[in-house]
């Protein structure tokens, strides 16, 4: 992919998730996971990867479940629907080629659910499995917990959740690689405070 194909994608999620209402959901979100993704390829020394590609895969993950018109409980248990719906017609909008397709459609198909529920995929592609520790990673920095917290009375799910937080995401922090398909990025410091 170039980096003019990416940077369109990036204007695109940055036009589309202006317009999302969901907190935990803006553009510094893509953005950080972006960043953490290009990291992780760094640190394993990953080099047969197309970093654009990856990047673009990183800024579009969430885009599906920003357009899904539902409250929070529903997006979290029916984001895999919202994908399935959503993502093709991003896809057709943003006219990427065909192979390149298919490489973002089913990393971002199989992105969600590895927090709480550990369901990785340490068989999968490259792709799929950079992203998902990515967007764990991202779950677990103290902003995103900043975020649920300050927004607790404005949505009942992020209430509800408010109540064990801290602790299951301080736990989750110090057993990080169990969340990864990559258990070894558990060794560096993604938090900056422990
Ligand atoms: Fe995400």
């Amino acid at each position: 992919m170039t980096g003019e194909e990416l940077e369109r994608i990036k204007e695109y999620v940055r036009n589309k998730m202006a317009v999302s209402t969901d907190p935990q959901h803006g553009y510094d979100h893509p953005y950080r996971v972006s960043a953490n993704a290009l990291k992780i390829i760094k640190y394993l020394n990953i080099s047969k990867i197309d970093p654009n590609l990856l990047e673009a895969i990183c800024y579009l993950h969430d885009v599906p479940v920003s357009l899904y018109k539902h409250n929070s409980a529903f997006k979290h248990f029916f984001e895999k629907h919202a994908i399935s719906i959503y993502l093709p017609m991003i896809l057709d909008d943003i006219k990427v080629k065909n192979g390149e397709r298919w490489i973002i459609l089913n990393a971002i198909k199989r992105h969600p659910f590895s927090i709480p529920y550990k369901r990785l995929n340490r068989n999968g592609d490259i792709y799929t499995k950079v992203l998902q520790d990515a967007d764990s990673i991202d779950f677990l920095q103290f902003v995103r917990e900043e975020g649920l917290m300050e927004n607790r009375y404005k949505y009942f799910f992020y209430f509800i959740l408010s109540f064990f937080a801290k602790r299951y995401l301080n736990y989750a922090r110090r057993n990080l690689g169990n969340y990864l398909n990559f258990p070894e990025l558990a060794r560096y410091n993604w938090f900056g405070r422990e």
